[in-house]
This record gives C-alpha cells, sequence and structure tokens, in this order.
C-alpha cells in the first residue's frame, strides 16, 4: 500500500491533483485556436457534470452491493437511504445546472457549434453506465435508438477506453439496482411470514385477498357517496372502480401466481407505521424520488436544448428535442409508481397479523 511520505508536504493542489484538473479545459489535441471563454464555460459545464456521474455511480454501486446480499442486514437499510438521497440531491443540482449552460446564447454556441463534429452526450459511457445501474432495459428505449451499440462501435475503432467498455459490459450482465430491489422485495415478511416459512403462500395470499376486498369495498363506498349527490353516472363509476381492482389483482397476482416482491412492496406502503418497516418505506420512497430528479434532469435538459438549438438535429444525428423528450417517458421503478395507484386508507384494512413481529405492540 502506499504511504504517505511522512517528510513531503500535502498541500491542496496535491491532494486534489489540481494541475491535471485545471490543464483539461483546453479542448481536445489540435484544437485551434484555443477554447473562446465561451467554448471553456462549454467545456468546463460538462466537465462538471461528468464528474457528478461518477460519484452517483458510486453510491449506486454502493446500494447495489448493500442490496443484493440475501440476507440484508437492518443497519444496511438507512445507510443504502443515505446513499440514494446524495444520488437525488446530485441529480438536483444537476437539473439546475443546466441554467449555467443557458447564459450561451444560441449564436454564441453556434460560433463553435461545428468544432463538436459528431461527439455528444449521446457518447457519455457514464450516462449509460448510470441508467443500466439502475436498471434502464434496451427495449425501454426509444424505439430504434442504441447508445450500447454505437459506444461498442466506438470502442471498437479506438474511440473509448478499454477500461470503460469493460465497465459497461459488466454493467450489462450485473443486477441492476431495480433487480435487488425486487430481490429485496421479495423477501418483504408480510403479516410475518417470510418466505420459507410453512405457510408462507397461505398467508401472502390472504393478504392480498383481504387488500382487494378493502379496495372493493371503499371503491363501493365512493361510488355510493358520489351516486347521492348526482355526481356521476353509477354504471361508468362502477366500471372505473372495478378497473382499479384489475389491475390491482394483475399487478399482485400476474398469471393467477402471487407476486412475492409485490405484494411485499404493498405491505411496506400499506403499514409503514410499523416500526420494522419504517426504514424500508424510506428506501422504497427515495429510490421514487431519484427517478424522479433523474426525469427532471432530463426534462431540463430538453428544455434547455430546445432554448439553443430549437428543433434542428443533434450532432449525435438525433431528432434531437424530439428524442430528449421521447426519453423523459423513461421509468425504470414502474412497481413503486402503480402501487400507489392501489393504496386504501389505513383504518379501512385488514389489521396487520403478528403486529409483534414488526416491533409493535398494538397497530392502533
Ligand atoms: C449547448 C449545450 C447542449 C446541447 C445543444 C445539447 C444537445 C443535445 C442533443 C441534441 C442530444 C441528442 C443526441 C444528439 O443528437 O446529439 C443530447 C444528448 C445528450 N446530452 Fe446534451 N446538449 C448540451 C449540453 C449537454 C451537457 C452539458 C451535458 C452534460 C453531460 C449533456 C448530456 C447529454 C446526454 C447524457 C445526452 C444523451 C441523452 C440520452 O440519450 O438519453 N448535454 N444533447
Amino acid at each position: 500500500m502506499a504511504m504517505v511520505d511522512e517528510g513531503k508536504r500535502l498541500t491542496y493542489a496535491g491532494y486534489l491533483r489540481l494541475g491535471d484538473l485545471l490543464g483539461l479545459q483546453a479542448g481536445p489535441d489540435g484544437h485551434v485556436p484555443a477554447p473562446s471563454p465561451d467554448e471553456q464555460h462549454f467545456i468546463i459545464v460538462h466537465q462538471a457534470y461528468e464528474l457528478w456521474f461518477k460519484q452517483i455511480l458510486t453510491e449506486l454501486d454502493a446500494v447495489v452491493s448493500g442490496l443484493g446480499r440475501s440476507d440484508v442486514p437492518e443497519g444496511d437499510v438507512p445507510r443504502a437511504v443515505r446513499h440514494l438521497e446524495r444520488v437525488s440531491e446530485i441529480l438536483r443540482l444537476l437539473s439546475a445546472q443546466w441554467k449555467v449552460m443557458e447564459t450561451l446564447a444560441p449564436q454564441e454556441f453556434l460560433a463553435f457549434r461545428d468544432r463538436l463534429g459528431t461527439s455528444s452526450g449521446f457518447e457519455s459511457w457514464q450516462m449509460r453506465a448510470l441508467e443500466l445501474t439502475l436498471g434502464l432495459a434496451d427495449e425501454q428505449r426509444v424505439e430504434g435508438v442504441d447508445p450500447i451499440g454505437h459506444l461498442r462501435r466506438l470502442h471498437q475503432a479506438g474511440d473509448m477506453p478499454d477500461a470503460a467498455m469493460d465497465d459497461l459490459e459488466r454493467r450489462l450482465s450485473s443486477p441492476s439496482l431495480h433487480d435487488v430491489l425486487l430481490g429485496w422485495l421479495q423477501r418483504t415478511p408480510i403479516d410475518g411470514s417470510s418466505p420459507g416459512d410453512d405457510s408462507d403462500d397461505t398467508a401472502v395470499a390472504a393478504f392480498v385477498d383481504g387488500h382487494l376486498a378493502a379496495m372493493r369495498a371503499h371503491g363501493a363506498e365512493v361510488v355510493k357517496r358520489m351516486v347521492a349527490v348526482g355526481q356521476g353516472d353509477p354504471t361508468a363509476l362502477s366500471g372505473r372502480v372495478q378497473a382499479g381492482v384489475d389491475a390491482a389483482e394483475a399487478f399482485l397476482r400476474p398469471n393467477g401466481q402471487v407476486h412475492r416482491a409485490h405484494a411485499g412492496l404493498l405491505y411496506i406502503e400499506s403499514h409503514r407505521d410499523l416500526p420494522l418497516l419504517a426504514w424500508p418505506r424510506r428506501l422504497v420512497d427515495t429510490i421514487v424520488e431519484v427517478e424522479q430528479s433523474m426525469l427532471a434532469f432530463r426534462h431540463a435538459h430538453a428544455r434547455m436544448v430546445e432554448r439553443m438549438i430549437g428543433r434542428r438535429m443533434g450532432t449525435g444525428g438525433s431528432a434531437g428535442v424530439d428524442y430528449l423528450d421521447a426519453t423523459t417517458k423513461y421509468r425504470v421503478f414502474t412497481e413503486l409508481w402503480a402501487v400507489r395507484t392501489m393504496l386504501v386508507r389505513e383504518d379501512l384494512l385488514p389489521e396487520p397479523k403478528d403486529a409483534a413481529f414488526y416491533g409493535f405492540a398494538e397497530r392502533r
């Protein structure tokens, strides 16, 4: 292990390697003339984004390796939440940072845009690493867009470092945050029962049935109230309630079989006042926050681009703003959003069984 040389002073610049860092804004080799103040600004903004992407990846990797264990110690959940809170804050900062980019007027950008050639943020391999680590699947991308294939071609042509390509390939074949989250949710104790327990199937099925019954009963009550004040047609309202219950049933029992991870998620969201479930619920909520921040980041980028270049084609050859707008539809954690639709007021739900298991003597 390298040791600190006792006789040598460690300076601020030495610790941060400022000499290296501040020498990296001159543009690529042979970039003549040297970047104007506007172009330097453009380079620095991009570099700052890439530095933050690096930190986000480090935080996400820590969460994936923590949650990916088959037995996650309780103390690891608050730690995962802290990592994810940092990711969210960084993404929020990055959303705001587009404002700095917007101080570049469209004409000022056009003055050096042609020097960018075909280079584009589309080629940011850290952005792709981030998407893969969250769990964005190829088939979820805008049709016909293949950023990983593009990066493989760049790598083959010698335009991307081996280490970056290896890292990307490793991420492609490793579990994502979405994968490990579902594995962890699958093990949620439901009414005190865990996977592998003798009567687990029965306990989980009873919870699912109880929840669907509560949804039906609440829906019927809502319809009755609306009809009583002449608000809407009873058949249409009942149809809407039934569609909600059917969607919940399909979520909880796809193909007729209980989906234990989905049931575990619903259990966590329904009984957040049970002490043992407080941190799991925060974890779920923080992941929703990360996804929301990511969508805001994509949206803010698209608006900045529209302001800067209008509807013209991107330097990477995409449709530009139309393409970027389409990426704002990407959702990785669809279950975490979907479950909100099927929540029922807590006092209408069946009492959780074995509340003592969750550190609670009495629920209400
Ligand atoms: C004047 C400033 C900018 C303009 C006009 C711009 C424009 C665009 C356009 C048109 C695309 C679509 C791909 C293409 O055809 O090129 C794109 C993609 C992208 N840009 Fe920017 N961009 C700007 C600044 C930035 C900055 C500062 C970053 C920070 C890293 C960035 C990151 C990205 C990323 C990650 C993508 C890929 C999005 C995806 O495929 O989901 N852009 N940009």
